[in-house]
């Protein structure tokens, strides 16, 4: 009788520990099954580190008078890239432009430390650019603020900002610090040059090449 129970319990125990055994099993090829599916083989992210990012350019400009948009024209000709204008919603006339007048429009934006004149909405994809070569005409040493008011108002976050200019004869300066208050930390605002003079489209292009 002893024997019998024994035996019995025997049994019992193995079909237990051959339950959890089997359950341990699936387990485990469940967990392999999970791990294989969610990692990316090796040659995938060596390939993806080595292939070039497909980078769009896009070369966006504001001009008051003429001069910055040829220069942008040609420089979107040159890098075979998409342009925009910042067109602002109000024309700037030639006494908004005036800038012996401390009353004239601009003289007013220029001094305010919060003016953001109006741009003419349009739907820009700037999530389709990597690189923006953005131009102005300098106004008193720096960028005019509608420029501003284009940098607030899209998201430039890790993107390539590569600044140019038209002057009378002031130099880039620091205008790329200055407007780096306009974007996020991760926009790397480059410091271009003025381009006075229009420039060929051959020269752009060479110019272009600086910031590969
Ligand atoms: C309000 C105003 C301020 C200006 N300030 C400067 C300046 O500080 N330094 C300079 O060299 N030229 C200055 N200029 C001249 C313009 O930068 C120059 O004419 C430019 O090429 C105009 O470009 P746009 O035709 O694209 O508007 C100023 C022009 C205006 C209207």
């Amino acid at each position: 009788m002893m024997l019998k129970t024994k035996f019995i319990q025997e049994i019992y125990l193995k079909e237990i520990n051959g339950g959890i055994m089997k359950k341990l099993i699936i387990c485990l090829f469940a967990v392999c099954f999970i791990v294989a599916c969610n990692s990316k083989p090796k040659t995938a992210v060596v390939s993806t580190q080595n292939t070039p990012k497909n980078s769009k350019i896009l070369v966006a400009y504001f001009s008051a008078t003429g001069n910055t948009a040829k220069v942008a024209q040609n420089l979107s000709k040159a890098i075979g890239a998409d342009i925009y204008e910042i067109k602002p919603q109000t024309l700037y006339t030639s006494e908004d432009l005036d800038w012996t007048n401390p009353n004239s429009r601009s003289s007013i934006e220029m001094k305010s430390q919060t003016a953001r004149p109006g741009i003419v909405p349009e739907n820009l994809s700037v999530s389709n650019y990597d690189t923006i070569y953005l131009g102005f005409p300098i106004w008193w040493g720096t960028a005019p603020v509608i420029v501003r008011t284009f940098l607030e108002k899209y998201d430039f976050s890790n993107k390539k900002i590569i600044i140019f200019a038209t002057s009378g004869s002031s130099g880039i300066g620091n205008i790329d610090r200055d407007l780096k208050t306009s974007v996020s930390g991760s926009t790397d605002i480059v410091k271009g040059a003025v381009l006075n003079n229009n420039p060929s489209v051959e020269y752009l292009k060479e110019w272009s090449q600086t910031f590969k």
